[in-house]
């Protein structure tokens, strides 16, 4: 198993999917390597892909609002996204793409050994709780994830768009911070 840093640089240069062909940078993921919480998002979008962070832009700033709803924030947590490269004009990534990049977010994985996975959207729920997951009917319910609970929220651009969908989603924020609560040790 690789260590953190020799993961970082391997992914950093990888060319195993077409997206590495557009890309500006390779977001790897950031939030503390003793993270017992994993968020897992979309893909990078711009301004992600020109600072390679995740969630650096409108919905991101709404992500750091919501995770500070329950007391989160960023270095308490670990965030990542289902690929690692934008994908052109913030199209949903493929398929192929996704089963290409799933490796790195498997190997984060594998490191972390998080208790609770934190999927923001339809596309991440679909490869993390099952392919055929429905976001408007299934978001704050738990489910297994080898031995980690895993649920999903709506995506904060979806909730940029429709905030008539924020109150649901505080709502799970608070079964969120329960579970935390719950099961983990040390992040609340
Ligand atoms: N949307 C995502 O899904 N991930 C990011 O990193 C930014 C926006
Ligand atoms: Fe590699 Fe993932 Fe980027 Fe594709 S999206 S080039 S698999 S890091």
């Amino acid at each position: 198993m690789l260590d953190w840093e020799s993961l970082k640089n391997a992914c950093l240069s990888c060319t195993d999917c077409q997206l590495c062909q557009t890309r500006t940078n390779v977001v790897f993921g950031v939030g503390s390597q003793n993270a017992e919480v994993l968020f897992i998002g979309e893909g990078p979008g711009e301004q992600e892909d020109l600072q390679g962070e995740p969630f650096v832009g409108r919905a991101g700033k709404l992500l750091d609002d919501m995770l500070a709803m329950i007391d989160l924030d960023r270095s308490k947590i670990y965030i990542a996204n289902t690929v690692k490269c934008r994908p052109p004009k913030n199209r949903d990534p493929l398929p192929d793409e996704q089963a290409a990049c799933l490796k790195w977010l498997n190997a984060q994985l594998e490191l972390l050994q998080p208790k609770i996975i934190v999927c923001l959207g339809r596309i991440s729920a679909m490869r993390f709780i099952k392919s055929d997951f429905r976001i408007t009917k299934e978001h704050g319910q738990w489910f297994d994830y080898n031995g980690a609970k895993i649920m999903a929220l709506y995506h904060p651009a979806a909730l940029l768009r429709d905030p008539g969908k924020r109150p649901e989603t505080f709502e799970d924020l608070i079964r969120l911070r329960d579970k935390i609560k719950e099961i983990c040790d040390h992040t609340l």
